[in-house]
């Protein structure tokens, strides 16, 4: 069985996020999507209300690979994630060139913590190539549409009374 970690701050999921997430099960039997908590970021009750965002969205958008994508949360180093879980591989999207050098940076850095797992990337789809997780709070924040930007179950979660400044 090859499992993958796929990290990240996910505030929120997007579309270039599933995206990922989808071609990454094609690769692997099981992918773990682990939610960064970052206490200088967001509290951790916010990376609960953004995993339990992530399942819906899975459940939503990819139905016919959801019995293989598992969500966790974690607040240490992605490596530990993925030794807990039994992960040989991190995935990670790029978007553009200028993803490219954090990108880098943050695998050669992996791979020292960790030489038993290697870092792989696929590039994000052009149709989402232009999302990011911070636009697009900005915009719900504003109260612009999301729509086809992110899941409908996120987008509804965003726009709910709950919602605010673009958090979930
Ligand atoms: O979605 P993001 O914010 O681009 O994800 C960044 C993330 C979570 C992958 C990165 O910050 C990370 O791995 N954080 C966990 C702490 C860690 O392992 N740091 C060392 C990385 S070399």
């Amino acid at each position: 069985m090859r499992t993958a970690v796929y990290p990240g701050s996910f505030d929120p999921i997007t579309m270039g996020h599933v995206d990922v997430l989808r071609r990454a099960a094609g690769v692997f039997d099981r992918v773990v999507v682990a939610v960064l908590v970052n206490p200088r970021k967001a509290p951790s009750g916010e990376a609960a209300e953004r995993a339990a965002a992530i399942r819906e969205a899975v459940a939503e958008t990819l139905p016919e690979l959801a019995g293989r994508i598992e969500v966790t949360i974690f607040d240490g180093l992605t490596v530990e994630a993925c030794r807990a879980v039994g992960a040989g591989h991190i995935v990670r999207g790029l978007r553009a060139v200028s993803d490219f050098e954090a990108e880098l940076q943050m695998a050669h850095l992996n791979r020292r913590l960790a030489p038993e797992i290697d870092t792989v990337f696929f590039m994000t789809a052009l149709e989402y190539g232009h999302l990011s997780s911070s636009l697009v709070r900005e915009i719900a924040g504003f109260g612009g549409d999301v729509a086809g930007m992110v899941p409908p179950s996120v987008a509804a979660r965003l726009a709910a009374p709950g919602a605010g400044g673009g958090r979930l």
